[in-house]
C-alpha cells in the first residue's frame, strides 16, 4: 500500500510518503525562499517523496518564529516560490506550503517587540507573557492566512497546510491551556476551533473551494498525562471532526508544544515499539473522520510504515528527520535496499547553517541517541 496513490481533495499524490514540514534555516533574512531550498525539495522529489510539505512559512512578520525562516506574507514571494514548485513538479511529486503564525512562540526582536497570542498565558519555558490579541488582530491574522493561501495558489503549490500544531498561533487557539478567551474564539471546543473555520471561509471567498487545505493538528499539548485543562484526547478527535466537516482535505497528526518539552521530535527511537509515537491519536482520529490521515513522529522502519497503513492507524506516512539524513529513503525502500531508516533521531540536524544530518556515523555509537 505504501506505493499506492491517494487523493487529497483534488490532489493525487503518487504514493503514501510525505515529507513533513521541516524548517530549513535556508531562506533570506526577509523570508524570501532560496534556490538552496528549491534544491533540497528537488532532491526529495527525485527521491520519490510523494508529497513535500515546505518548512513553516510565516504569514506576517509579527509571527516569525526563527531565523532564516521562509515567509509568505507578501506578493513578492510568489515568483521565487513558483520556481521552487516547478522544480518539484518536474519529478512528479506534489508540494504544499505550510503556513504559520508563531503566536506564543514568535521570536521577539527589536523590530517585533510584542508577542501576540490568544491569551496572556506566560510561557514557562522563556518567561515571556504574550499580549492577548484584540478582535481586530484576530481578524487581521485570518486575513493574513487567507492571503498566504492565495499566494500559494498563484505560485502553483498543490495546496496549503495550516500549522495547527507544536505551540504556534493556531495551536494556541485550540488548546484550553493557551486559549482562555471569552469571545467567539474561546471557550468551548467549537469556539476554540472557530478561527480555523474563519480562515477556511476566507480562503474559499478569495480563491474558491477547490484549492486543497490540509492541517497539521496537535492531538496533545504534550504535558504529563492527567494534566488538567490542556489539549489531549478525546478533545482532539472532536476538533479533527469539525475540521474534516468544514473543508480540510487531510489531517496530519502530531503533538507537543515547546513549553511541554521537545515532545514533537522525540529522541531514543530504538525499537518498533518506540516508533510512531502518536499512533494512538491518529487511530482515534482516523476512525472518526472521512478524510485521509497522515501520521508523523518517529516512524523509521518499513515494517511499522506498513503496519500503520494496514492496521488503520493512518493513510500516509510523514517523515522529517529521516529524509534529512536520506533524501532517497523512499526510493531505497521501494527498491528493497532499505528496511530501516538510518536516522538515529539525535536532533543534530537542527542546524542554523541549514538543516543537514550531522551525526557522525563512523565515530559514534548508535546507542548515543
Ligand atoms: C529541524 C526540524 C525542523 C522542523 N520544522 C518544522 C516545521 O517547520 N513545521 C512543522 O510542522 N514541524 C516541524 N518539525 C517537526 C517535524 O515535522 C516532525 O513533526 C517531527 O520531527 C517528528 O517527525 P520525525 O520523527 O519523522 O522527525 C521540524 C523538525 C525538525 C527536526
Amino acid at each position: 500500500m505504501l506505493f499506492e496513490s491517494i487523493i487529497l481533495g483534488n490532489m493525487e499524490v503518487p504514493n503514501r510518503f510525505v515529507r513533513s514540514a521541516t524548517h530549513e534555516w535556508m531562506a533570506e533574512p526577509d523570508g524570501t525562499p532560496t534556490d538552496r531550498i528549491g534544491g533540497m525539495y528537488e532532491e526529495l522529489a527525485r527521491g520519490e517523496v510523494g508529497l513535500i510539505i515546505t518548512g513553516y512559512a510565516y504569514v506576517n512578520p509579527n509571527g516569525k518564529s526563527d531565523n532564516l525562516q521562509q515567509g509568505i506574507y507578501d506578493d513578492k514571494f510568489i515568483e521565487p516560490y513558483r520556481k521552487i514548485v516547478s522544480r518539484v513538479h518536474e519529478h512528479g511529486s506534489k508540494i504544499v506550503v505550510q503556513i504559520v503564525h508563531g503566536g506564543r512562540q514568535t521570536m521577539m526582536s527589536a523590530s517585533n517587540p510584542v508577542i501576540l497570542a490568544p491569551s496572556p498565558v506566560t510561557n514557562k519555558k522563556n518567561g515571556v507573557t504574550p499580549e492577548e490579541m484584540t478582535e481586530a488582530e484576530v481578524l487581521e491574522s485570518i486575513e493574513d492566512f487567507a492571503n498566504a493561501a492565495r499566494r500559494a495558489k498563484e505560485a502553483g503549490f498543490d495546496g496549503v497546510q495550516l500549522h495547527v500544531a507544536h505551540g504556534f498561533l493556531l495551536s494556541n487557539f485550540i488548546s484550553p491551556y493557551t486559549n482562555r478567551r471569552k469571545d467567539r474564539w474561546g471557550g468551548s471546543t467549537e469556539k476554540r476551533t472557530q478561527i480555523i473555520l474563519d480562515i477556511i471561509d476566507r480562503i474559499h471567498e478569495m480563491i474558491g473551494n477547490e484549492f486543497p487545505i490540509l492541517v497539521k493538528l496537535n492531538a496533545t499539548d504534550g504535558f504529563p498525562k492527567g494534566t488538567k485543562n490542556v489539549l489531549d484526547a478525546p478533545e482532539c478527535v472532536e476538533i479533527a471532526k469539525i475540521l474534516a466537516a468544514n473543508g480540510v482535505c487531510a489531517i496530519e497528526v502530531s503533538g507537543g508544544i515547546v513549553e511541554a518539552g521537545q515532545e514533537m521530535f522525540r529522541t531514543k527511537i530504538k525499537s518498533a515499539d518506540s516508533e510512531a509515537y502518536y499512533k494512538g491519536y491518529s487511530k482515534m482520529i482516523k476512525e472518526a473522520v472521512d478524510v485521509p490521515v497522515m501520521l508523523v513522529g518517529g516512524i523509521r522502519s518499513k515494517v511499522v510504515m506498513e503496519q500503520m497503513l494496514d492496521e488503520g492507524y493512518a493513510d500516509m506516512i510523514s517523515l522529517s528527520r529521516p529524509l534529512i539524513c536520506e533524501p532517497d529513503l523512499v526510493t531505497n525502500i521501494k527498491n528493497g535496499e532499505t528496511e530501516v531508516a538510518k536516522c538515529v533521531s539525535c536532533n543534530l540536524c537542527s542546524d542554523e547553517s541549514g538543516i543537514k544530518c550531522n551525526y557522525d556515523f563512523d565515530n559514534s555509537d548508535r546507542e548515543h541517541s
